[in-house]
């Protein structure tokens, strides 16, 4: 009601003059959904917070964030607009409404009129989206009948072979960063969380979209992960450097292996469940013990943040900014580790080159990475606008999909490689056939206004 009524009072404002902005209701609410995720004294990009008014008046690495009366002039409103805003970064970008709130609220002066509350508005899921929302994860059942896409803070699920509209699945968390199907099918995991609130899971029955499960651990997001291969558990990155290990059953206690320095971005297990591969924005790439809970080996570090990781039957694969994908040599690089020296001054010998498997170079960053069931398949999805299918044996490429919606931020396969989804930051879903190359399917799942004609 409160939303309706600030968008209609906006409306007005378009065409009487701009209704006065409070920093407390309208702005800072802003700030703390869509911001303090990485501008807050915990993480803080940029050198700038926004979880504090001192710190934001002040602004970050380049200076001030605006003067007061100058909206157009402010590094806080050009970051946030224009055709591709930067910020927030590698998110959907601020509402029409939103950017209208701070423009109005600097050309008012910038006032704080009062100091930010700590409640945080609850999370709306509009019937109709203005614009998509980016897909940041999908997941393809083992049998490639049935697709489900992470839309912002809903699940949209729907079949492949028919026409029947999207099952959308609402939840409680502002953002939902990973989906996945359970190996057997009959689960469907659904994580993310708030920002600096909680991190979550739900798990869906995917025959009629039913909850089976709800838990809310820690007091930050959780990001990308996988399922176990048995199913009982669910391995999920962590904002707070570690790997969360949830079990279906709601009964068993969850578990963290703390080994990373910032957000864990990726993990996946390894086919006989008793390793995990974690990729992190720390630029490692780490194998740990699912049952020591402790790490193995920290197997490289990237010059640049890694997103996407994967596990074959013998390699740990990484991949992230720096646009290289890396295989690394499980038996070889946790075997025993040599040592030069003696006391103090002994060191490890770094026997990396002899683990390395390296794939060819890939044309842009890495966003995804998916192995089928069997694991003899891996794709790729990059920023740039194709996907690549490699054989994990031979590491060579073995299928492009050209011209897919880029950037790709999240790609799937069924369990024996035939079928691939992806979902793209442009809020498409694709769906293709992988021997044969041709597309299945292409939908934006969330229902979306028709557009208007521009400026009218
Ligand atoms: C996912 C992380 C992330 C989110 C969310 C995010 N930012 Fe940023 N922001 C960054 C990073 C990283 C930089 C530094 C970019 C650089 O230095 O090139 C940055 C830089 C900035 C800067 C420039 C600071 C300076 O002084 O150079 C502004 C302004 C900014 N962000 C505003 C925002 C606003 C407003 C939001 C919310 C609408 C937001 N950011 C959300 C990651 C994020």
């Amino acid at each position: 009601m409160h939303r309706t009524a600030t968008i209609f009072s906006l409306l007005l404002a378009a065409t009487a003059g701009a209704e006065d902005v409070s920093f407390q209701r309208d702005v800072w609410p802003i700030f703390k959904r869509h911001c303090v995720g990485c501008h807050s004294e915990q993480k803080t990009k940029g050198r700038l917070r926004l979880d504090d008014v001192a710190a934001l008046m002040k602004g970050g690495k380049t200076g001030p964030l605006f003067a007061a009366g100058k909206p157009d002039d402010s590094l806080l409103i050009t970051q946030v607009s224009g055709e591709k805003p930067e910020m927030p970064e590698n998110e959907a970008p601020l509402s029409a409404a939103k950017v209208k709130l701070l423009h109005d609220w600097i050309a008012q002066g910038a006032k704080i009129d009062a100091a930010p509350k700590s409640e945080v508005p609850p999370v709306v899921i509009p019937a109709t989206y203005a614009s998509a929302p980016a897909v940041s994860s999908v997941t393809i059942s083992p049998d490639g009948k049935q697709v489900a896409a992470a839309c912002r803070s809903e699940v949209m699920v729907f079949n492949v072979d028919d026409d029947s509209a999207p099952r959308r699945l609402p939840t409680d968390f502002d953002i939902i960063n990973h989906v996945e199907f359970s190996p057997d099918g009959k689960r469907l995991a659904a994580a993310g969380g708030s920002p600096q609130q909680f991190g979550g899971v739900i798990f869906f029955d995917p025959a009629d979209g039913k909850q089976q499960g709800m838990r809310r651990i820690g007091t930050d997001t959780f990001f990308k992960g996988n399922f176990a291969p048995d199913g009982q558990t669910i391995a999920l990155g962590g904002a707070n450097g570690a790997i969360h290990l949830v079990p279906v059953d709601p009964a068993a206690q969850p578990a963290m292996i703390e080994l990373h320095s910032d957000w864990v971005t990726a993990v996946a297990f390894t086919a006989d469940g008793k390793q995990l591969v974690s990729g992190s924005r720390d630029k490692t790439t780490k194998i740990s013990s699912v049952e020591g809970r402790t790490l193995l080996r920290s197997v490289d570090e990237s010059p640049d943040p890694i997103n996407a990781v994967a596990a074959d039957t013998l390699t740990a694969i990484s991949g992230g900014n720096a646009r290289t994908l890396t295989g690394y040599d499980f038996k070889l690089a946790l075997s025993g580790v040599e040592v030069t020296g003696s006391g103090n001054g002994a060191r490890p010998v770094n026997n990396r080159a002899q683990y390395v498997r390296a794939f060819e170079a890939q044309a842009d960053a890495v966003m995804g990475l998916a192995t089928s069931g069997d694991r003899k398949l891996l794709a790729v999805a990059t920023r740039a606008s194709e996907v690549r299918i490699y054989e994990t044996e031979k590491r060579t490429r073995k299928t492009t999909i050209p011209k897919v919606p880029s950037p790709v931020l999240a790609i799937a396969l069924n369990r024996d490689g035939t079928r691939l989804a992806l979902g793209s930051k442009t809020g498409e879903v694709q769906i293709w056939d992988t021997a044969s190359g041709k597309l299945i399917k292409a939908l934006i799942p969330v229902p979306v206004q028709p557009a208007t004609i521009a400026g009218k």
